[in-house]
């Protein structure tokens, strides 16, 4: 479902903003700001209601698939919306819309040109000087506008919406200096470890524990202090940093799913990696997890219900309380909101 927008809309006129300053807090403060995947309104209620209530900024982020799932003109409306709603709220909230994993020009400029206030251009599968010139050509025409882009050095294993791979190359320290220097980019995505999606690593990639449970190979923090010598004071971006949360993925077993070997990286990684250079972090499958495993126990314990509310609504509230716990407990954004924009 696409369709374009006829005129240009600024974020400013949707009531967004850029990332500028809630990142410039998050590299003084070392805390992290939470990027929520989102395609449909559960979802949006949920980060909306679980960021106000637990005083974080955050950043609401959108693939490409889920423009086209949402539709560009109503995912304006939403975000409009989620602003109103957010001034009755939690005044002090705000948030950034984004384009996650964006894979060319043209869909950076659309995005752009339809109230997105950040964009990320995703040329990390492309020789390292082809990034350079497409992320540079995406930051000449964004920061007209005062859009923020983030830029990525090193490709991630797993599904990347538009941009896949089997295997990971971690991100070479040596490079970042001059890709910074030559894009503009105002953030940059790194490969330490993660990976996309709900099984990010082979058993044979993990240890087991001895409960038998899969400890997956430890984040590379030696690249990532490498690259914070390198460019230090500059926001530093985790993909594929969902915990894939051991009760979800249980849930989800115990009512007819099949996620086998379902590991995420470990959440005190995830602690130590906000604490650092790293002031955004991509979180999208724990959402997936939270719902689909609701969604499949109120089926398996009521075969009865059809109203749709009756099984979205509790999906909705359990993906409220994962987000208010990663605020509060994982990314330490919660309470941040009022010192950044109050
Ligand atoms: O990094 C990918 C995100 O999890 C978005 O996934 O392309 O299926 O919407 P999607
Ligand atoms: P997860 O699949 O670990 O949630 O990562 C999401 C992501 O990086 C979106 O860009
Ligand atoms: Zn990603």
């Amino acid at each position: 479902m696409e369709s374009q927008a006829k005129s240009r809309v600024s974020y400013q006129e949707l009531g967004l903003v850029n990332t500028k300053k809630m990142f410039a807090a998050a590299v003084k403060g070392g805390f992290a700001i939470p990027a929520y995947n989102f395609n449909n309104l559960e979802q949006l209620q949920a980060i909306v209601t679980g960021c106000a209530e637990s005083d974080s900024p955050f950043i609401l982020q959108v693939s490409s698939g889920a423009r086209k799932y949402a539709n560009d003109i109503l995912l304006r409306h939403l975000a409009r919306g989620a602003v109103e709603l957010l001034g009755a709220l939690n005044p002090n909230v705000k948030f950034a819309l984004h384009l996650d994993h964006g894979d060319t020009l043209e869909l950076c400029k659309s995005c752009i040109d339809s109230g997105f206030s950040s964009v990320m251009i995703d040329g990390s599968h492309h020789p390292f000087e082809k990034n350079i010139e497409l992320t540079r050509q995406v930051v000449e025409y964004a920061h007209k506008y005062d859009v923020s882009v983030e830029g990525e050095l090193g490709v991630l294993a797993g599904i990347e919406d538009e941009v896949s791979s089997e295997h990971s190359h971690y991100t070479q320290p040596g490079e970042v200096e001059e890709f910074v220097k030559k894009t503009g980019v105002d953030s940059l995505a790194i490969s330490i470890g993660t990976s996309h999606g709900a099984t990010k690593f082979t058993p044979e990639q993990c240890t087991r524990s001895p409960e038998g449970v899969l400890v997956p190979p430890p984040l590379r923090f030696d690249i990532l202090r490498e690259i914070e010598k390198r460019i230090p004071g500059f926001p530093i971006v985790l993909h594929g940093a969902s915990s894939v949360l051991p009760q979800y993925v249980e849930m989800i077993n115990a009512n007819g799913g099949k996620l086998k070997d379902a590991v995420g990286i470990p959440v005190p990684q995830l602690r130590d990696a906000a604490r650092s250079a790293v002031c955004k972090v991509n979180i999208d499958s724990d959402g997936r997890l939270v719902v689909t495993g609701v969604i499949r126990k109120i089926f398996a314990e009521k075969p009865a219900e059809f109203d749709p509310r009756k099984y979205l609504g509790p999906a909705r509230d359990a993906l409220k309380a994962m987000i208010i716990d990663k605020n509060r407990n994982v990314l330490g954004s919660a309470g941040r909101a009022k010192e950044i924009f109050g």
